[in-house]
């Protein structure tokens, strides 16, 4: 059964990409087969693996191409689709009426992504169409949520348009957060994290991702955390990671 994971938070810059990434690699490194979608415009996911981001779920998305026509291979057992560079004019699509939503869906239901252990769809931070395909492929959510206090404000939209999602969509998607950025003297760190845990209970990874130079640093050399330093804090955080999802270790 293949695990179809959205990771989303309309919030910026909270560790979206980077932990879609780096758990990506983990999880292939594990053995599993993973393919990386790349739904935020940015076209992150390419270049942070050292590839270029060429047409891909743009064209999907645009003129109903088909995905496997756009599966790329990065690493062993780890493929990416790149976003493409027309990607954000879907979000202006206004044909299709409710249809629109769920393009990703159908696509990744007639492509062979199903065969695969693990899809993990890189969001962008916005609400919009590629939030909502996002939302309606996906059969779970991970939620980064950085460690400091505009991330809890954030969340309260993000459990809305979940629920809204749901009844459309007519099954549960199942939630996990993630603490990512994590500054760990900081008494804010644990402030947001306590508070995070205690709205959520069994539903927050029990590794928390540390901030750590290592991870930001590795993309502008079109390398992962184990390509570019595996014994750094970040190898260690999302290695660990990978087992919570593995194991659905939460706190
Ligand atoms: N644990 C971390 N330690 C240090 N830097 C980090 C960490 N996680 C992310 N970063 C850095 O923070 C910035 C934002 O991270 P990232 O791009 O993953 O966030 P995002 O949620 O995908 O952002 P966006 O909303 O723009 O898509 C990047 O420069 C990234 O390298
Ligand atoms: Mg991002």
């Amino acid at each position: 059964m293949t695990r179809v994971i959205a990771i989303m938070n309309q919030k910026g810059g909270v560790g979206k990409t980077t932990t879609t990434i780096n758990l990506g690699h983990a999880l292939a490194i594990e053995g599993k087969t993973v393919t990386i979608l790349d739904m935020d415009p940015q076209g992150q996911i390419a270049t942070g693996v050292g590839l270029n981001n060429n047409d891909g779920l743009d064209r999907v998305l645009l003129d109903g191409a088909k995905i496997d026509d756009y599966i790329v291979s990065a690493r062993d057992n780890l493929n990416i689709v790149s976003a493409g560079a027309q990607l954000s004019d879907f979000e202006h699509v206004s044909i299709g009426g409710a249809t629109r939503g769920h393009k990703l869906r159908l696509a990744i239901e007639a492509s062979s992504l199903k065969q695969r252990d693990y899809v993990l769809i890189d969001c962008p931070p916005s609400s919009g169409l590629l939030g909502i395909n996002a939302m309606f492929a996906a059969d779970e959510l991970i939620i980064p949520v950085s460690g400091d206090y505009l991330s809890l404000q954030g969340l309260s939209r993000m459990m809305h348009i979940l629920k809204r999602a749901e009844s459309l969509a007519g099954r549960e998607i199942k939630l996990w957060l993630v603490m990512t950025r994590m500054q760990m003297r900081r008494r804010l760190t644990q402030e947001v994290r306590s508070k995070v845990l205690k709205y959520f209970p069994g539903r927050v990874f029990t590794t928390a991702i540390r901030e750590n130079v290592s991870l930001a640093e590795c993309p502008s050399f079109g390398k992962t955390i184990f390509d570019y330093k595996v014994k750094s804090a970040g190898g260690e955080d999302y290695q660990s990671l990978a087992h919570d999802i593995l194991q659905g270790r939460t706190s």
